[in-house]
């Protein structure tokens, strides 16, 4: 197996613009929603930290919006990622929150499926051209296997099983965090890139604060 040292480095691309204010200080690595994701990254059928995830953001709902809008930078590895794409017919959205990505996903053109579980999370989430919200986990999506031509996600949490299963092939995966390790539900590209495994091509970039990884499943 390779390990992060000795894997193929992918492309990495440049942030374009860097912001001059700071990103916000959220104790990332404390922070509760780590410990889970780093539950759920050995093992994705650990319930108990996949409830605990659920009810952070349950609890967080009613102040997302507010929160999250003070963010300048806070979406821009899903503009600047979306950049890299191949043409799709229609976007998937994981763990979409108040809809900060699905903004920016739904001025890309074709039309997008926002998906969180928290139905407290998709009740701020605002009215959009060409949008349709649903509340799903992103454990069991309702997307036949092979169906979906572009996931995306911002600051959520990844199952790559489901992922692999509902992806069409030469599906894509664009992945982004709005403060690089500084986001509590991180994962680093070239680790998520290592899980992926070789049967996907991946590149990867800078923005704002954040970063995206764009992940193409080999057809
Ligand atoms: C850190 S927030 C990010 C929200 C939004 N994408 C953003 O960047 O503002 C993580 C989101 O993942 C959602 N989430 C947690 N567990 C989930 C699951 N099992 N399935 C789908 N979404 C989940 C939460 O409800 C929350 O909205």
């Amino acid at each position: 197996m390779s390990t992060l040292l000795d894997m193929p480095v992918q492309v990495w691309q440049d942030a374009v613009e860097v912001p001059q204010d700071p990103p916000p200080q959220l104790n990332a690595e404390n922070h509760r929603s780590r410990a889970a994701l780093e539950r759920i990254l050995k093992d994705p059928f650990d319930d108990a930290a996949w409830a605990d995830l659920v009810r952070t953001y349950d609890e967080m709902a009613p102040e997302w919006t507010d929160w999250a809008k003070d963010q300048h930078w806070y979406a821009a590895p899903v503009s600047v990622g979306l950049a890299h794409i191949r043409p799709v017919p229609w976007i998937v959205e994981v763990g979409c929150g108040t809809g900060q990505a699905t903004l920016v996903l739904s001025k890309a053109g074709p039309p997008v499926l926002a998906t969180d579980v928290n139905e407290s999370m998709l009740t701020g989430a605002p009215c959009l051209p060409q949008t349709h919200y649903l509340a799903a986990d992103v454990r069991r999506l309702p997307f036949r296997d092979g169906s979906v031509p572009l996931l995306v996600g911002l600051n959520g949490v990844p199952h790559l099983h489901e992922f692999t299963r509902v992806l069409a092939p030469g599906g894509q995966l664009l992945w982004c965090t709005s403060f690089g390790a500084g986001t509590p539900l991180y994962v680093h590209p070239d680790r998520l890139a290592d899980m992926l495994g070789p049967e996907w091509t991946t590149r990867a970039g800078r923005a704002g604060h954040g970063e995206w990884l764009l992940a193409t499943h080999n057809a």
